[in-house]
């Protein structure tokens, strides 16, 4: 996919009330009415934190709009559908939740996309900056005290079915379309399984792994000889996921939580944590969605990476405060470029 053009036309969409940059549109409304006009499997990374509802915040809107947690789980529900919609079927989706409420979702979420991590963000900050851990009485607990938050980490799911990728079932078709065997395909492209004959094919097609830039140029060249039209490009179909040994690959996350400052977003995400997370599953030049922006930290984020990003924000306030800052650090940037 042409992500740049891809892009342009999404601005040129959101043209008239767009307050974005040149990597970023941001948009004021209702993110559930604005996703309507996003199109059809144009995103890569949905990486969102919608409010947490268990958490009654009232300075965040929709902390406390839910009388219980079944209307939440049911609002959240339409947002599903639409992501699905609007992913790559290559892409991925992180969402913010409490412990509270991770479970509820998980059961929601498994219906649209394979849940492959409930990831635990924990914050190491120091006293005085680690909320009410501190200063609560503790011996008033009645539960352990919650000084985690989770994030769903997830795939555009093929048919519900866990490890069931886009890949694997795209693959089966083109082969099974020109008739070609597992083992045909794996004596072709030089990917033989360990056990059996077909078996990295087969293997590929369960999902149970994915094949290699130099697999897939095989795979692609094999199969489009053999008359399969329309293979696409491997970012287009490879979900990508990079970690490695120096960066964090577990499923338990240590990031401090922004501390306080003048006019701080009562749920600000840090920065290091997202680009974590968007550099590990996106390809440079991707476009990521935020429905629930706020201060604006997906876009830094993204635009740190060289990722372009679509920002929603219900509230005019954090609209403009996103805006500024990630203008402010657009034209850094490029003043930066221009001395070099
Ligand atoms: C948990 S905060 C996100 C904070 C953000 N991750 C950051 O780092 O600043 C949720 C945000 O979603 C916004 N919001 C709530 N309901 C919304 C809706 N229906 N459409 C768009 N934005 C919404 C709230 O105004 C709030 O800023």
């Amino acid at each position: 996919m042409d992500t740049d053009r891809m892009f342009t036309d999404i601005k040129q969409i959101f043209y008239n009330i767009d307050i974005g940059s040149k990597t970023s549109v941001i948009v004021k409304g209702d993110s559930i009415d604005l996703l309507k006009s996003v199109p059809n499997h144009s995103v890569a990374l949905i990486l969102t934190d919608p409010p947490y509802h268990s958490t009654k915040k009232k300075n965040i809107v929709g902390d406390t709009s839910f009388s219980n947690d079944t209307d939440f789980i049911k609002w959240l529900s339409r947002y599903a559908v639409e992501w699905k919609r609007v992913l790559k079927h290559n892409g991925s989706v992180f969402c913010f939740c409490s412990t509270a409420m991770s479970a509820q979702l998980q059961m929601m979420f498994c219906e649209y996309f394979n849940i492959l991590s409930e990831i635990t963000w924990t914050k190491p900050n120091a006293p005085g900056y680690d909320g009410w851990k501190q200063k609560m009485k503790k011996e008033n607990l009645r539960q352990w005290y919650p000084h985690s938050e989770k994030i769903l980490f997830m795939e555009n799911a093929e048919s519900g079915n866990l490890f069931n990728s886009y890949f694997g079932s795209q693959l089966s078709v083109w082969r099974k379309s020109v008739n070609m065997s597992t083992i045909k395909l794996a004596e072709l492209t030089g990917a033989y399984g360990r056990v059996n004959h077909g078996g990295a094919v087969a293997n590929w097609e369960a999902g149970r792994n994915i094949p290699n830039r130099e697999q897939y140029r095989k795979i692609k060249s094999v199969l489009t000889e053999a008359g399969v039209m329309g293979i696409p490009d491997y970012e287009d179909i490879i979900r990508p996921f990079n970690v490695n040994k120096d960066v964090e690959f577990t499923d338990v996350w240590t990031f401090e939580n922004v501390r306080q400052y003048k006019g701080k977003h009562p749920a600000e995400k840090p920065v290091e944590l997202l680009k974590h997370a968007i550099s590990a599953t996106t390809y440079e030049g991707d476009i990521v969605l935020d429905c629930f922006a706020g201060s604006g930290s997906t876009g830094v984020a993204s635009f740190e990476l060289g990722r372009k990003s679509i920002l929603f924000e219900i509230e005019n306030k954090w609209c403009n405060y996103a805006s500024d800052k990630i203008h402010g650090i657009e034209y850094f940037d490029l003043n930066k470029a221009r001395e070099s």
